[in-house]
């Protein structure tokens, strides 16, 4: 009935039970527990899920929950933004190592500095980035709404725009601000080929390719959208094209697939032949490890109280922002 399966991170055993769909479904229940997850985890953990989006559906969703246990399937400054807005639940992160290179790419104490050098901008990150770092912010954005949130920003408020410079990049093209950008950028994003993109339009006339703001320039200039995950998967819906190739994580195609199953989607292409479009960070958890952390109640996420204080408001301004968005 239990299956020994050997974890390929160390050498040590764990029992599973035979059926860990129900066994999880179980542990939902006794634990008043709700799985939410990024569009980015593998396919088994999205069709557990209780709830799977983008960066700003799953902070709604965060934030509107009245479980006791948030299940976080993502990377580690999602699971963080969950535990900001819900300080008295446990929130677990199935592996603690599921970080983001973007995240990392913005250390605290050196943007503290760029800060300092730049004492008249206002700061609005993306929420990809550690609570430290929201901490030091005046209001979140995500992929979804960042053009939005800028817009709304007054012309003569001077801005700096952090960790991703891509996505900077393009606020600054659609608003026709002129932003300060941090120089960080995801290891995914930075990995799409132009060179093999426009071989493969070229194999595949009819395709549209899609792409998430966090691309390189010479990707997003063939693409015919641009938008954060949930937007692209909704395009897909919506237009009338039979073939699409995806500029952004492919975990995503499932939820592509499973709506519209005689669409064709292609995973575009990384400069080496390589799986490096999947995230490292993101493909960390397993559905093993959701089952494991749901029953040890482990890894938690824990931030101290005076961070989170701070994190907390530019991400309620966020969504405040946001909510307006959806009445207009
Ligand atoms: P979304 O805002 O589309 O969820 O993007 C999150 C992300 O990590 C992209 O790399
Ligand atoms: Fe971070 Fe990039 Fe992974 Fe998104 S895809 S979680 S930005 S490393």
């Amino acid at each position: 009935m239990f299956t020994t399966v050997l974890s390929e991170k160390k050498a040590t055993f764990a029992c599973f039970p035979d059926d860990l769909f129900a066994a999880i479904e179980e542990l939902k229940k006794d634990l008043n527990a709700v799985i939410i997850a990024h569009y980015y985890q593998d396919p088994d953990i999205q069709d557990i899920a209780d709830y799977i989006g983008d960066s700003l559906g799953l902070s709604q969703q965060a934030a509107a929950t009245d479980a006791d246990v948030i299940v976080f399937a993502g990377v580690h400054f999602m699971a963080e933004t969950a535990k900001i807005l819900n300080p008295n639940k446990l929130v677990l992160l199935p592996d603690l190592n599921a970080g983001c290179s973007l995240a990392d790419s913005c250390p605290p104490q050196e943007f503290a500095a760029f800060k300092a050098a730049h004492p008249e901008h206002i700061v609005v990150s993306y929420i990809n980035c550690t609570a430290a770092i929201k901490a030091m912010s005046d209001i979140i954005c995500t992929s979804s709404n960042a053009v939005k949130i800028v817009s709304q920003i007054p012309k003569e408020q001077p801005i700096i725009f952090a960790p991703d410079k891509n996505l900077g990049r393009y606020v600054m093209e659609q608003t026709g601000r002129d932003l300060v950008l941090w120089d960080g950028t995801c290891i995914v994003h930075e990995t799409f080929s132009e060179k093999k993109i426009v071989q493969l339009k070229i194999e595949h006339p009819e395709a549209e390719l899609i792409a998430h703001p966090e691309c390189e320039p010479s990707v997003l200039r063939h693409a015919s959208y641009i938008g954060s995950t949930t937007a692209l998967l909704k395009y897909c819906q919506e237009s009338p094209s039979q073939e699409f190739i995806i500029a952004t994580e492919p975990g995503i195609i499932h939820q592509m697939q499973k709506q519209e199953p005689h669409k064709h989607f292609i995973p575009a292409p990384a400069i080496n032949n390589c799986a490096c479009n999947e995230c490292p960070h993101m493909r960390l958890n397993t559905l093993e490890k959701v089952y494991l952390a749901m029953k040890h109640k482990t890894p938690e996420i824990t931030i101290p109280e005076e961070i989170r204080a701070a994190a907390w408001r530019p991400i309620q301004k966020m969504l405040e922002l946001s909510a307006n968005m959806v009445k207009q």
